[in-house]
């Protein structure tokens, strides 16, 4: 199983992906695309000797040549977790050279409560040229109609897929923790144009809405109405317990959370800083820096900074703050934070960095310029919070490789 959740097999010497199928099974292929010299892309339509790990899919609208939404709808939920884990491995070992590092050879993937269908809280569909809502086909326009989406929260599936949506190109919908589900309409350019709530128990009046309504590390949080969150209900609980956990912040440290969002991580870890503190969140997008401003109202330790977090930005930002941050969070978006921000990160003088990220290359990217300014991978969780897809969340805890002689230094 490679990374993107396709099995790698050979036929007269090219490569083939191989989509729907598992490690060790014998398939029939049907080829989906065929560009390339080296490799070509096929789906398994035929499976000749099953893996023990292949189940019925749930959802009637997976398999191949079907909806693109999810991978491993194939996959026992156990199987899932084992190959997310054995994928971050070798990303691990083969772009970090951590190959037979215990840290990486120890690593198993946590599933989250609740089980591997309805767990999506926030959801993007495609809408055709008849307004009818689905998703795409594996790397196609081409648009799958759906009557539901089993691994979406059923009330947000509903709302979506239950109507048509006549001249949208795509349609974002979020259900928050008090059960109130936002749509927002975009444009077949992708741009949002109208947002509308609909409240639990009243089917009318839908309104158009500024917030909503997420519980996470015991306190409850705003955010805008389709703006990010961790998709799954779990996620967020688990991944403040893990980075609160890696990060250990003492009275009176200096936190940086970078790519903040909602201020879910500065907003976990301000009281440990304490009073005596400083929690300063950076965010681009100006509606998550409101909601992070409403959210960290409490905290006066905690300071939020709208701006782009890229290697030129950040040394202005380090300059600014006055001081080396004690510890970093990041939780950049799928293409990582980059080599360069990871070299500045490495050079900031923090005594630790916690690193939260949804794709393990870009991950391994990042921790190997870690690796060549002397720091280290000490410690990874990894957590199913995309079930029945090939996606992981991974939070690792980096550290300078030998602490005790730059406190020599
Ligand atoms: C994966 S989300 C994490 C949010 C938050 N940590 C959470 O868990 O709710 C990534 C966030 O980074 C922001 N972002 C993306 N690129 C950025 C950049 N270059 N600089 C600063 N923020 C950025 C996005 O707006 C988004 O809020």
């Amino acid at each position: 199983m490679a990374h993107g959740g396709h099995c790698v097999a050979r036929h007269e010497g090219r490569v083939v992906f191989v989509r729907h199928a598992l490690p060790g099974e014998r398939v029939v292929v049907e080829v989906t695309e065929d560009r390339q010299p080296g490799y070509c892309r096929a789906d398994a339509v035929e499976v000749l000797t099953a893996s023990v790990h292949r189940v019925e899919r749930p959802c009637p609208y997976s398999g191949p040549g079907r909806c693109g939404g999810c991978d491993w709808q194939h996959v026992a939920p156990a199987e899932q977790h084992r190959l997310k884990a054995a994928v971050v491995r070798e990303q691990l070992s083969r772009l970090a050279g951590l190959a037979g590092d215990p840290v990486v050879e120890g690593l198993v993937v946590e599933e989250l409560p609740g089980g591997p269908l309805r767990w999506r809280s926030r959801a993007r569909f495609a809408v055709d040229r008849s307004g009818t809502p689905g998703l795409r086909r594996h790397r196609s326009h081409d648009v799958v109609p759906l009557a539901d989406c089993p691994i979406t929260l059923e009330p947000a599936a509903a709302v979506v897929l239950g109507r048509r949506w006549p001249g949208a190109g795509a349609v974002d919908v979020a259900i928050d923790s008090a059960g109130a589900v936002t749509t927002t309409r975009l444009d077949r350019r992708g741009v949002p144009t109208t947002s509308r709530v609909l409240r639990p128990g009243g089917d009318l009046p839908e309104e158009p809405v500024a917030r909503a309504a997420r519980t996470a590390g015991g306190r409850d949080w705003e955010v805008e109405g389709t703006g990010f969150w961790q998709v799954h209900p779990a996620a967020a609980d688990a991944l403040v317990a893990a980075v609160t956990g890696l990060a250990r912040v003492e009275p009176g440290d200096t936190v940086l959370d970078l790519y903040a969002g909602a201020g879910l991580f500065g907003g976990a870890l301000a009281p440990a800083a304490g009073a005596e503190g400083r929690v300063v969140c950076v965010e681009a997008d100006a509606g998550a820096c409101a909601a992070a401003e409403a959210n960290l109202a409490g905290l006066p330790q905690a300071e939020v900074w709208q701006g782009e977090v890229d290697a030129e930005g950040l040394e202005e930002l380090l300059a600014e703050l006055g001081e080396a941050p004690s510890v970093v969070v990041l939780d950049p978006p799928r293409a990582g934070a980059g080599p360069a921000v990871s070299r500045v990160l490495a050079g900031s003088g923090a005594r630790a960095v916690v690193y939260v990220a949804c794709d393990p290359a870009a991950l391994a990217r990042d921790v190997a310029a870690f690796g060549t300014a002397g720091w280290r991978l000490a410690e990874l969780r990894g957590f199913d919070a995309f079930p029945m897809t090939a996606h992981v969340e991974c939070v690792a805890l980096l550290v300078p490789a030998a602490p005790s002689s730059i406190m020599e230094a």
